[in-house]
């Protein structure tokens, strides 16, 4: 070998080795000492995340070499590599995402100037490429030496978010703290999974809180999963455990199509289209006051095993969800008249209306099982705003152009029968079992309305109301005077379900539906 040819090759060993280098380097994240730490409080590290999350061997990493440029209090000494954000793409189930993940070990996780263009670069990338992006949280916010560009670096985020939304489903995945406006970009995405015992999200922890309004509270109690899962409604999913936060990523990935252009992903069949399971006969109670289990028709009615329930613990009065019908990908909204008698509320409002309107964005037929004796009345709710609250159920299901099919299976009674998906918002296809009662309102309150002085005046008060309740009931509460008048498509056995919502599903496959060009409504909020 001529010293020539042999210098060119110790040349390239040598930048082999040193990319080599740099890879070790930029996999090393903020240190052993940083990542023992990290595992100590049960958390795993950025990377460990990602590959735990993704199919293996699928992770393509970019931008591991980008380094901070800021100078001020003591940023000029270290730069770490990648900023304390990994961010790229891969495969869930063989399908394609975008990912960012912050690294808690660097810096804190914290968001600056050059994390916030390479988490903006991947969103881009994957609205570019129409797939999902997915974002692993796990920061102390903005860079607090960074001042304004962090902020920036926010704000380009969030932009983003905006314009994502209705394109390509957003989800993210909470695994450690998430404070002040850091929790606005996991506001602005479709799905919030938090995780128990290491997440929290607030726009002011427990001390600021003390000192402006004296009330003492813990961060789990502030902002912990349950918190934000039951009671603010902020997430969607409360995971036991890092592993199970990745499990429902996964299995939520698979009812979503990749972006707006694409129809919801068809599964390969699993479960008889036929099948009429005889328990649905008799699952509605013979008293109209004795409440049963909606969770058990939809269970019966779709695909076995398939249903996704989101929002489980907030607003649950109200069920919705994701599920296979003969292997279509489909959402789910329905009443639970195990809870508050399936009443619609403010809460449960918010809930139904967000995810009608996810699901008619990202093309997956609506399935709605309508059982709710109104609207809940009291001057907490109405001062609450239960109008405006309410009124964003009827908007979405009027504005969706997805296939809208409704089985009304007990009291679709005034507002609540209208609103939850009737023939009069343009539904497709209305079922009602037998056990329908379709009026303006129970037979025991219109008595009361109606005939409150011949009641007084009667002999017998009591005797007489229960007389002219049956009447009422006699004539209004059943689903036929709805289906004389083309209100309902057709009375339906409740065992006959699965089979009719499944022809009817088929028959809108191709469903066509336009609404008027507007540059956007103005949905009440
Ligand atoms: C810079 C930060 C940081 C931040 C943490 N670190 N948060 N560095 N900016 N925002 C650094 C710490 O200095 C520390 O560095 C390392 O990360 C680990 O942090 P610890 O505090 O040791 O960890 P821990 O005890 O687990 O507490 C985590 C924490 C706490 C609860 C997140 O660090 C914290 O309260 N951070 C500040 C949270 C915050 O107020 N963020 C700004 C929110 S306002 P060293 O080198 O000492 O180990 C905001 C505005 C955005 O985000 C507006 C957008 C519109």
């Amino acid at each position: 070998m001529t010293d020539s040819v042999e210098s060119s090759v110790d040349g390239r060993e040598a930048l082999l080795k040193q990319l080599r280098e740099y890879r070790e380097k930029a996999l090393e994240g903020g240190g052993k000492d940083r990542v023992d730490a990290q595992h100590a409080k049960g958390k795993l590290t950025a990377r460990e995340r990602i590959l735990q999350l993704l199919d293996e061997g699928s992770f393509q990493e970019v931008d591991a070499y980008m380094v901070h440029r800021q100078t001020d209090f003591g940023l000029d000494k270290s730069h770490p590599l990648g900023d304390g954000v990994v961010t790229g793409y891969g495969k869930i189930n063989g399908r394609r995402v975008c990912i960012y993940s912050q690294d808690f070990t660097v810096l804190g996780g914290s968001f600056g100037e050059v994390a916030g263009q390479k988490v903006c670069k991947i969103m881009d990338l994957a609205m570019q490429a129409g797939v999902p992006m997915i974002g692993l949280n796990d920061s102390g916010g903005a860079r607090i030496q960074e001042g304004v560009h962090s902020l920036s670096a926010y704000g380009e985020v969030f932009y983003r978010n905006t314009l994502a939304s209705g394109v390509i489903p957003q989800i993210s995945v909470m695994l450690g703290p998430c404070a002040g406006g850091a929790v606005y970009s996991p506001a602005l995405t479709d799905f919030i999974i938090m995780t128990k015992g290491i997440s929290n999200m607030f726009i002011t922890g427990p001390e600021v809180i003390k000192t402006v309004t004296g009330e003492q509270v813990d961060t789990e109690t502030l902002g912990g999963a349950m918190a934000h899962s039951a009671t603010s409604g902020v997430a969607h999913f409360a995971a036991e455990n890092e592993a199970e936060s990745f499990e429902t990523v996964r299995r939520l990935i698979s009812y979503l199509p990749s972006n707006n252009a694409e129809p919801a992903p068809a599964a390969s069949l699993s479960d008889d289209p036929w099948r009429m399971d005889p328990t649905l006969d008799t699952l509605v109670p013979a008293d109209p006051s004795v409440p049963y289990d909606m969770r058990m028709a939809i269970e019966a009615v779709f695909d076995l095993g398939t249903f996704l329930e989101v929002h489980t613990n907030f607003a649950q009065n109200a069920i919705v969800g994701f599920a296979r019908l003969h292997g279509q990908a489909v959402g789910v909204v329905a009443q639970q008249p195990l809870v508050m008698s399936g009443v619609i509320d403010i809460d449960s409002s918010d809930k139904i209306a967000r995810f009608v309107r996810f699901c008619d964005a990202f093309n997956m037929p609506l399935i709605t099982f309508s059982d709710s004796p109104g609207f809940m009345p009291g001057v907490n709710q109405e001062h609450g705003g239960i109008i405006r609250h309410g009124a964003k159920i009827v908007y979405a299901y009027s504005e969706a152009t997805v296939p809208k099919l409704t089985v009304v299976t007990r009291k679709g009674y005034g507002g609540a029968y209208i609103v939850m998906s009737s023939k009069h918002i343009h539904t497709d296809q209305v079922f009602a079992w037998p056990t329908a009662e379709i009026a303006v309102m129970g037979a025991d309150g219109a008595v009361n309305i109606l005939f409150r002085k011949e009641i007084a005046a009667a002999a017998d008060p009591a005797a007489e109301r229960a007389r002219l309740a049956q009447e009422f009931r006699d004539k209004f509460s059943n689903p036929y005077r709805a289906a004389a008048n083309g209100y309902v498509d057709d009375v339906i056995l409740p065992s006959e379900t699965r089979p009719r919502l499944i022809a009817a599903l088929e028959l809108l496959r191709d469903k066509q539906a336009k609404l008027p060009a507007k540059k956007h409504g103005s949905m009440p909020l």
